[in-house]
């Protein structure tokens, strides 16, 4: 029994989730964290709304409302999203809370005793005409790296370079436009500096790591790294726990990293005996992130843990590339994007979790498209998973009265079938222990086509009148592959597959185990109804053309 702990992205409860999110961050983790259960091994799998920064306190300023009103309407709006889609967080909780803002303030601390965090004066830009500091994403200009405009104080959305606004070239107040002045003002540096050499022993050596994660990582540490300021002058986000600093906050991403171990606290009710098994030792730490958080997971939050200290480091940072939508790039701003609670207001949560693992960016960029979602739905999804299991249940309850038929003798190649469902059992297995959810759909797939060859070879609605046993053997076997489909797909597909458990009367509960559970002879069955429904291909039109609308 291994201990994993599943760390996940938070989001800024600035906005609702939208398909981008799901693809890159939020769905591996959930497939990966079932998969583990099923397993056997003890999973802890935590997030949270990210509740500061810039992006809520510019979304609140929008609005008109405090920063708290806005976090607290997307936070509910992703537990409900969760629920509906089967992310199944063990605790998906928020950087407001008072654990995460005492947990924060501690590793502050003890950064700082031990040098690691040292204060400086720097000159901050400030906005004569709105009579105030400009935190980050306040500021707006021209990247120093890559030359494109529109970057913001905190990170190039072009290159992807995280950065000081006071870096920024012909920097402007988002607010107002004017151009700010520089003042000093005291903050405190993370020395990020220091751990250079440490962090490139350490990365070099993680060789199981993606390659676009390994050699972002690489590229970033040639360019050497330098110390970081870790508080603003702003008046929302955690404290800094140090006299005098009163106006001012943690950086939120300082604090919002802090979250997967504040988070862990919390789960375990504060009780070390807890959560720290899922922090040292043998645990393995897995961080699922979409590919513009890299330098923060890979960097930043491994100096701070090893800084601080008797914390295990990132495990493997499974971080993915981004999901275009209809070939364009996904932007909330242009609101050319599919927002999921839009999409569980029509659709059923398994296809879509279907097609983007299907269709996951684990090792580029990969697109969403409305044709691909529908035919994916219904040539695969319905046609060939779905029937399979369809056309085996009802025939059984037409023609064995709903009992599971008594196999006799299993000829070649109805062994044969057999034996890929075992293969395809440990393909799949393999597949997801190391995070390749793309190649696990495929295998699972691979199987069901097999399926319904055989389903077609053996005919069992012609044979059936005059070869019963015969007959009943081949849908035993049927039966079994399907049983075999219900727990590899049950990571990707864990609503049809509840549902599937039922219909084959199996025992336990389709959370576990993972293994190869036959469908028991005689048994009754219950009633089977269809586990995907076919899709209007009129439904296509209708979606582009309310994203193409979009301003
Ligand atoms: N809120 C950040 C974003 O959406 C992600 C934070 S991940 C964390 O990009 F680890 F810093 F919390
Ligand atoms: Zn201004």
């Amino acid at each position: 029994m291994e201990h994993i702990l599943i760390a996940v992205a938070w989001p800024y409860a600035n906005g609702p989730l939208h398909l981008g999110h799901i693809a890159g961050a939020y769905l591996p983790p959930d497939i990966f964290g079932r998969y583990h259960r099923a397993k056997g091994n003890r999973v802890l799998m935590v997030s949270g709304s990210d509740a500061h920064g810039t992006p809520i306190t510019l979304r609140a300023e929008q609005e008109g409302v405090t920063p708290a009103e806005v976090v607290d309407r997307y936070h509910s709006q992703f537990l409900d999203c969760w629920r509906k889609l089967g992310i199944s967080f063990d605790l998906f909780t928020s950087t407001s809370t008072p654990n995460h803002a005492r947990v924060s303030q501690d590793i502050f601390r003890t950064l700082l005793e031990k040098g690691y965090i040292y204060k400086n004066s720097v000159p901050q830009q400030f906005c004569s005409n709105c009579q105030r500091y400009l935190p980050d994403r306040y500021v707006e200009g021209t990247c120093p790296l890559c030359g494109s405009s529109g970057a913001r104080g905190d990170q190039c959305d072009s290159c992807g370079k995280p950065l000081n606004s006071t870096e920024l070239r012909d920097p402007h107040c988002r607010i107002c436009d004017t151009t700010p002045l520089i003042k000093e003002s005291e903050h405190f540096f993370l020395r990020l500096s220091a751990f250079q050499e440490l962090l490139r022993k350490w990365i070099e050596a993680q060789r199981h790591w993606r390659p676009n994660v390994l050699n972002f990582s690489l590229r970033y540490l040639d360019e050497g790294l330098r110390d970081r300021a870790i508080t603003r002058d702003i008046n929302w986000g955690v404290p800094v726990p140090v006299e005098g600093y009163e106006g001012k906050r943690l950086y939120v991403w300082f604090e919002a990293v802090i979250g997967y171990l504040s988070a862990s606290i919390e789960w375990a009710g504060g009780d070390e005996a807890g959560w720290r098994p899922f922090w040292s030792g043998e645990a393995r730490g897995y961080y699922f992130i979409g590919k513009d958080n890299i330098p923060f997971h890979t960097l930043i939050w491994p100096a701070m843990l090893m800084g601080y200290g008797g914390l295990n480091l990132p495990y493997n940072v499974p971080a993915n590339e981004f999901l275009t939508i209809q070939g364009r790039q996904l932007s909330t701003s242009r609101n050319w994007a599919v927002w999921l609670p839009e999409y569980l207001k029509s659709y059923d949560p398994d296809p879509l979790r279907y097609y983007l693992s299907a269709n996951m960016p684990e090792g580029g960029d990969t697109d969403f498209s409305w044709q691909q979602f529908y035919s994916r739905n219904n040539d695969e999804l319905v046609a060939t998973y779905g029937n399979l299991v369809h056309r085996v249940l009802t025939f059984v309850h037409r023609h064995y009265s709903g009992e599971v038929p008594r196999p006799g003798t299993i000829d070649a190649g109805g062994q044969a079938l057999l034996n890929k469902a075992a293969a395809t059992l440990d393909t799949v297995d393999r597949a997801l222990a190391e995070c390749h959810f793309r190649e696990g759909l495929r295998a699972a797939m691979a199987l069901a086509q097999e399926g319904n060859r055989y389903l077609e070879s053996r005919a069992p609605w012609k044979s059936v009148a005059t070869d019963r046993e015969g007959t009943g053997t081949s849908l035993y076997v049927a039966m079994s592959v399907i049983s075999c489909l219900k727990t590899v797909l049950y990571p990707y597909l864990p609503f049809s597959s509840t549902r599937l458990h039922q219909y084959l009367g199996l025992e336990g509960s389709v959370e576990d185990p993972w293994e190869w559970q036959r469908p028991t002879p005689s048994r009754g069955l219950p009633g089977p109804s269809a586990l995907f429904a076919k899709l209007d291909a009129k439904g296509i039109e209708a979606e582009v053309s309310r994203l193409e609308a979009s301003p």
